[in-house]
């Protein structure tokens, strides 16, 4: 016994040691990688730091599993129940809502009975990775022996959130900005089943995916893994996102879970957020995920009030298990477990397993076993993280004994015994080129410049015009930055396949129309690109901007992006390809936004194409919007500044290796243009914006209340809320159905006013009473509807009670703020066109 109570000790111990080292994840894979630097810029102010933070004491935790979300039964034609593979049918505008409960019932069954035969220390090896670089896959959970007997497999876990990383046949999938950018659920939803095969193609139970931190601060490195600035545009994007990627039967993994928006000092700052902005604003994704059924979510490396992501009971227990109802696992993200107390705080799993990369110690392992022996973790705690865990994989049907092997290996792709290249593409491609076109931004198109009509010559100016030069995964995890971008760098990309260049694309175009094609790729040399441009009848000139993850540092940038401006002198290069050529279109492949002023407004530049990050079809999918073959859909998932110091929030520097460095959300509900709109800023290009080769009418618009059949089941669930009264925290009250199902019905119609067959992507706003304390407006719908010229159709936008809802931290429940809620339906968040309001 003597020696077992020292443990306890050894762990602070060991604790305090893990904390100095500030871990970060996937070092040690080629020498361009560095630690984030962490010193103070003298340019800067003093910045608020700590030194002191939450640590959970280690004394014995009483343990009460949670039981699980108690929803009516399944009423057909409303909420049919849903089990992974059998979502709802994806639709512009959602209304069944799906309830995985039953599934999930299901699944928790088998696994209590699977654990039931296994040891403690069995129970504590489904809970812990095997360490950094000692499996197959970036996290991998080792099997119970015997695997075909009372046993079980183990898990694959791998990255990324836009492919399967580190092997080949693979696609390489557009960003998540960009197929948030696309504001179409089919090709979301599409995208997402797509990955999900490939996924478990190559044997991967776990996709480490989506993304959904909101890119608070523009020049967030990990934004462009990201679904945009706008909670509910992100929650959508993931919810389809996952639904697509479970239909396929991998397990998809909402990240990072919470607060986690710049990469500078990410273990080592903590996101000082209200209750409110953080139900409202930076839960929702999560919420959404939830509600897809999403198997596991990933705690974030940073702090959050002041406790670590991986030990906060309070994200982690009260608002995801409880409140949100999650019936899955949470595992860590890489190195971010802080102690083995973490265990009562809500963590599950602990990832890669060790404390820090190779350090042959975990906090779970042989501490958790410990800690359960001596009394300080229950048994019963113990026993819920492997159900939790187990019950994923029933969850998903890998217990199917058609799930595949592991076919790869991601530290060791060149070793012929360990890699079967086993080629997971199938026609992917096609919704890459889909995606890429759909999320195409037309920014400006001044006398219908485009689309091309017969051009007889064009010059392709700068290096995002042309191919990479050493390839197209010439850098470790995309970690450079000198052809066309088509992905941000770090963990969150995969290899490409190939990748079509712009340059490339145009040319195979040009034959149609005996076009002429020249190109300079030389971003610098402005004397030869004045002369390459004279004399063409147009002129397209490239330009980027990257970002990536703090462990890779390029050109300067940690990470996060150290401004936003275009790259390699883009702003000269697109000044000088306009002083020369009176029909200059420029092309962005960005990450996130960049401050265009320098440019935006030259007479010679005649249109402007926002393509951010597409993936492997880059090219394809521009000639597509360039010729008219995609008449742009894009809408801006976030604000386009004129000034930098226009946004609500920057990127927090400074602070010494041992400070924990206060990151205070001071802007509350007010990010992007939630903060343009109430402070009356004037944005460039506001949230929401995109043209069209096509104009659009919108008229007769409408709001009716909906009645469902589950109605019935909450009334007074129901009848509290339409009173404005608050309704009781219970497991699950926050993704109850009553909250979720249609309430409010807006339709209207819109007629194609042009020339062109095209889609329009109708968005709804709601504008809470001036006392609610809300922003003046917030997205809560959209819609995609597509026209032949003159065609009229009626669109439909459907809410619920929780579109309508603000969250009561009194009461810690989603509550009617009392007086008038209006709406605007219209094409951007500043081109309102019909106006309502809702009979409450
Ligand atoms: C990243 C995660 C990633 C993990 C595994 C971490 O550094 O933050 O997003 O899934 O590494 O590679």
């Amino acid at each position: 016994m003597a020696s077992l109570r020292l443990i306890p000790l050894l762990l602070s111990a060991l604790l305090v040691a893990a904390q100095n080292e500030a871990p970060s994840a996937s070092v040690a894979i080629s020498a361009t990688i560095t630690a984030a630097a962490s010193s103070t810029s003298s340019a800067l102010p003093p910045p608020p730091t700590e030194s002191t933070y939450y640590v959970i004491p280690i004394s014995p935790v009483a343990f009460t599993p949670l039981p699980s979300p108690s929803n009516p039964g399944p009423i057909p034609g409303v909420f049919p129940s849903a089990v992974p593979n059998n979502p709802p049918p994806v639709s512009s505008d959602p209304t069944l809502v799906p309830d995985f409960a039953p599934a999930w019932t299901v699944a928790w069954e088998k696994a209590k009975a699977k654990i039931a035969g296994f040891t403690l220390e069995e129970k504590v090896n489904v809970t812990t990775g095997v360490g950094w670089m000692n499996g197959r896959c970036v996290g991998n959970i080792p099997p119970v022996y015997p695997i075909d007997g009372r046993g079980w497999p183990g898990l694959c876990l791998e990255d990324s959130p836009l492919g399967v990383r580190y092997t080949n046949f693979v696609t390489a999938f557009p960003a998540g900005i960009n197929t948030a950018a696309t504001w179409n659920r089919a090709l979301i939803r599409l995208r997402g089943i797509y990955m999900g095969q490939e996924f478990v193609g190559k044997g991967v139970h776990v996709q480490l995916g989506p993304m959904m931190n909101l890119g608070k601060n523009a020049q967030g490195g990990r934004n462009w893994e990201g679904f945009g600035a706008e909670p509910f545009l992100a929650g959508e994007a993931a919810y389809e996102t996952i639904l697509g990627m479970q239909q396929s039967g991998v397990q998809a993994c909402a990240k990072h879970y919470i607060n986690n928006e710049q990469e500078f000092d990410r273990t080592q700052e903590s996101s000082n957020v209200d209750d409110r902005t953080e139900h409202e604003i930076y839960g929702h994704p999560f919420m959404r995920s939830v509600m897809a059924g999403v198997a596991s979510v990933m705690c974030s490396y940073n702090l959050i009030n002041d406790t670590y992501a991986c030990e906060n009971d309070r994200t982690l227990n009260q608002i995801l298990k409880y409140e949100y109802g999650f019936q899955g696992y949470i595992q860590s993200d890489w190195s971010a477990t802080h102690s083995t107390m973490g265990a009562t705080a809500g963590l599950d799993m602990t990832m890669p397993g060790d404390i820090a990369f190779g350090s042959n110690t975990s906090y779970f392992g042989y501490n958790l076993t410990q800690f359960v022996l001596n009394g300080t973790i229950q048994e019963s705690r113990l026993d819920d993280m492997a159900t939790r865990i187990v019950a994923a994989w029933y969850l998903l049907g890998q217990d199917a004994p058609t799930f595949p092997n592991v076919s790869f290996n991601a530290f060791y792709p060149l070793d012929p015994t360990q890699n079967e290249n086993i080629d997971v593409m199938a026609d992917h491609y096609t919704v890459v080129h889909d995606i890429g076109a759909a999320s195409t931004i037309l920014l400006k198109n001044v006398n219908n410049t485009l689309p091309l009509k017969g051009v007889r010559s064009i010059a392709m100016i700068g290096s995002d015009a042309g191919p990479d030069l050493r390839g197209p995964n010439g850098y470790t995890d995309r970690g450079g930055d000198d052809g066309v971008l088509a992905m941000g760098w770090g963990s969150g990309t995969d290899n490409f396949p190939w990748l079509i260049s712009p340059l490339e694309a145009i040319q195979a175009r040009a034959r149609q129309d005996h076009t002429l094609v020249s190109w300079f790729l030389d971003d610098f040399d402005y004397a030869g690109v004045a002369t390459a441009v004279q004399g063409q009848e147009m002129a397209i000139v490239f330009v980027n901007s990257d970002s990536g993850e703090g462990y890779i540092t390029v050109d300067g940038n940690e990470g996060d992006r150290k401004n936003l401006t275009a790259w390699h002198g883009g702003d000269e290069l697109i000044l000088t390809v306009a002083a020369n050529n009176n029909n200059t279109v420029v092309v962005v492949h960005s990450v996130g936004p960049l401050i265009i002023e320098p440019w935006v407004d030259h007479p010679n530049i005649t249109a402007i194409l926002w393509a951010g990050v597409p993936g492997q079809e880059v090219g394809n999918s521009l000639v597509s919007i360039l010729y008219g073959v995609w008449n742009p859909t894009g809408r801006l998932p976030y604000t386009i500044a004129k000034n930098a110091s226009d946004y609500p929030s920057q990127l927090i520097l400074g602070g010494t290796p041992q400070d924990i460095l206060s990151i205070n959300y001071t802007q509350g509900l007010f990010i992007d243009y939630r903060w343009f709109d109430a402070q009356n800023i004037t944005p460039r290009y506001e949230f929401g914006y995109g043209l069209s080769y096509s104009t659009f009418k919108y008229s007769n618009v409408e709001v009716t209340k909906v009645y469902n059949a589950d109605d019935a089941y909450d009334a007074e669930l129901i009848a509290n809320w339409e009173a404005g009264k608050p309704n009781p925290l219970t497991v699950g009250s926050t993704t109850a159905l009553w909250l979720h199902t249609p309430a409010y019905q807006v339709s209207f119609d819109v007629t194609n006013t042009g020339d062109y067959y095209g889609g329009e992507i109708p968005q709804l706003y709601v504008h809470f009473p001036p006392e609610s304390g809300e922003p003046p407006q917030v997205l809560k719908g959209f819609t995609n509807m597509n026209l032949v010229p003159g065609e009229t159709q009626r669109g439909t936008i459907t809410l619920s009670r929780y579109s309508l809802s603000i969250w009561d931290i009194a009461s810690q429940g989603w509550l009617k703020p009392s007086g008038t809620i209006t709406f605007t339906v219209g094409a951007s968040s500043r081109d309102p066109r019909l106006h309502g309001t809702f009979p409450l």
